[in-house]
């Protein structure tokens, strides 16, 4: 931490009277901390703390989130203003670089991406070793984990230059792998990178477009993409961002790092919601069965949740999700999708759980997956595919958070600590002697 602690506070052993003084650090803005590294050798505790509900893993300077007013700020800058006023390609390289590009660093940004966008042509003899009907998250934990096996010139994590490396290829090889994973399970031959696309436009190509055919970009589809890129960038310490620093914390490759995020990413808790979303809306299928699913959502018996609601840190309006439901409209309009059912059911579940008070109450509002499904499936990506897309976009945040760990000198591995309930030491009992 930059600065010698100015304050401090005290911890008190009621049963014993003794007290120690605990440094406390404050961030720009959000909540201060309380340095707790010398608690064990000083007092003989540890905390607990399971979920890491009030616990700061490290410092951070990339992404701010105040969940209580509904502000998500990387490096300063407002989520809603960077996703209608720059693009994905810009919003990686200010996450990586804490700034954003000048018109020759953007130019010099974009084209090592591009020239990157290849994969070795023997990883995709890779994906044959799948089944065709595997899930295209557990092809992406493979291949990406795989790119260490391939690219051995960048994973010497000590090497700055090879740790940029990296990153680019990280950065850029996400899409061709992702489109290659939707590619193998329609059976259809690989599309290779197209260097005059954008990012976006490149991924769309890669994904939709076939060899015996003309395919034509729509730009309105391609600006929401690369949207919907920018709004799942980064979200500070989340799981598969923590999954990342802990993974990479034992000094582990940056594509072993970046596989183990995307495992973490899969579950519904985290980046497979915005597939549970949709297929909770189809589930409903129609405005009059929303009372039910609230109810089910409600009932503590249940394990059901609503999908798509609540966070952990936003305790207001997620304002990825306020984006996200305008490029929903952007997009149904362009392709003349007039009344969309689920749309229409997903307002209508919004509006009844937003004046429940239940919800209300707990402070559960839509997140950033309860509209982007909607949209996904209208541009023609499977269920399957929205988690692989989130884990496309959010390798610019990875990748930032796996290059800051680096720079911060006082980052040690990853090791928790637990309250252990289990048996104390007992005697070791030959088998006939055991009842
Ligand atoms: N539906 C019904 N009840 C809910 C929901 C929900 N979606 N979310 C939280 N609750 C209740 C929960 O039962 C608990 O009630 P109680 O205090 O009576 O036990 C209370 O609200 C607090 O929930 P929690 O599970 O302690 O909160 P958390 O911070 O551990 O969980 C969450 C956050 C996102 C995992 C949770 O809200 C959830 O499961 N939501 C649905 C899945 C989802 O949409 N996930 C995407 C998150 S945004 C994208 C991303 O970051 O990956």
């Amino acid at each position: 931490m930059a600065d010698a602690s100015k304050r401090s506070m005290t911890l008190t052993d009621d049963a014993t009277g003794k007290s120690w003084k605990l440094p406390v650090f404050d961030g720009t803005v959000g909540p201060s901390v309380i340095d707790i590294r010398k608690l064990y050798s000083d007092t003989g505790y540890f905390t607990h703390d399971p979920g890491f509900t009030s616990t700061s893993s490290c410092e951070s300077k990339i992404t701010f989130i105040d969940g209580d007013k509904g502000i998500l700020l990387h490096r300063g800058y407002p989520i809603d203003e960077l996703a209608n006023k720059s693009d994905f390609l810009e919003v990686a390289y200010l996450l990586q670089y804490g700034e954003l590009p000048n018109a020759t660093q953007k130019e010099d940004w974009v084209k090592h991406i591009t020239y990157h966008t290849m994969v070795h042509e023997q990883l995709s003899s890779f994906f044959s070793g799948f089944r065709r009907d595997a899930h295209p998250m557990a092809i992406m934990c493979g291949v990406v984990g795989a790119l260490s096996a391939f690219y051995h010139d960048s994973t010497d994590i000590h090497d700055e230059e090879q740790r940029e490396i990296a990153c680019h290829r990280l950065i850029a090889k996400m899409p061709t792998l992702a489109a290659m994973a939707y590619k193998y399970s329609l059976g259809q031959p690989f599309v290779y990178p197209q260097n005059s696309l954008s990012f976006a436009e490149n991924f769309l190509y890669m994904t939709f477009s076939v060899p015996a055919e003309p395919y034509k970009i729509n730009p309105v589809l391609a600006k929401a993409m690369d949207k919907i890129f920018i709004l799942h960038a980064d979200h500070e310490q989340n799981a598969s961002t923590s999954t990342v620093r802990l993974a990479s914390s034992s000094g582990a490759n940056p594509f072993a790092c970046i596989a183990a995020g995307i495992t973490s990413l899969w579950g519904p808790a985290h980046g497979g919601a915005n597939e549970a979303v949709l297929k909770m809306l189809m589930e409903i299928g129609s405005k009059d069965k929303i009372p039910e699913i609230v109810k089910r959502a409600k009932d503590k018996s249940d394990t059901f949740r609503l999908m798509g609601f609540g966070h952990r840190v936003y305790k207001n309006y997620d304002p990825r999700a306020k984006v996200m439901q305008e490029t929903c409209r952007e997009v149904l309009a362009e392709l003349g999708i007039k009344n969309d059912p689920l749309l229409e059911t997903a307002m209508e579940l919004e509006r009844i759980a937003l004046q429940d008070d239940y919800f209300v109450q707990k402070k559960l509002y839509p997140n950033v997956d309860f509209y982007s499904g909607i949209i996904l499936r209208a541009m023609g990506f499977p269920m399957s595919m929205f988690t692989v897309l989130f884990a496309l976009a959010r390798t610019a945040g990875w990748v930032a958070h796996w290059q800051e760990q680096f720079r911060d000198g006082e980052q040690k591995i990853g090791r928790p600590r637990q309250l252990y309930t289990g048996s104390v030491q007992r005697p070791f009992l030959p088998v006939g002697q055991r009842k």
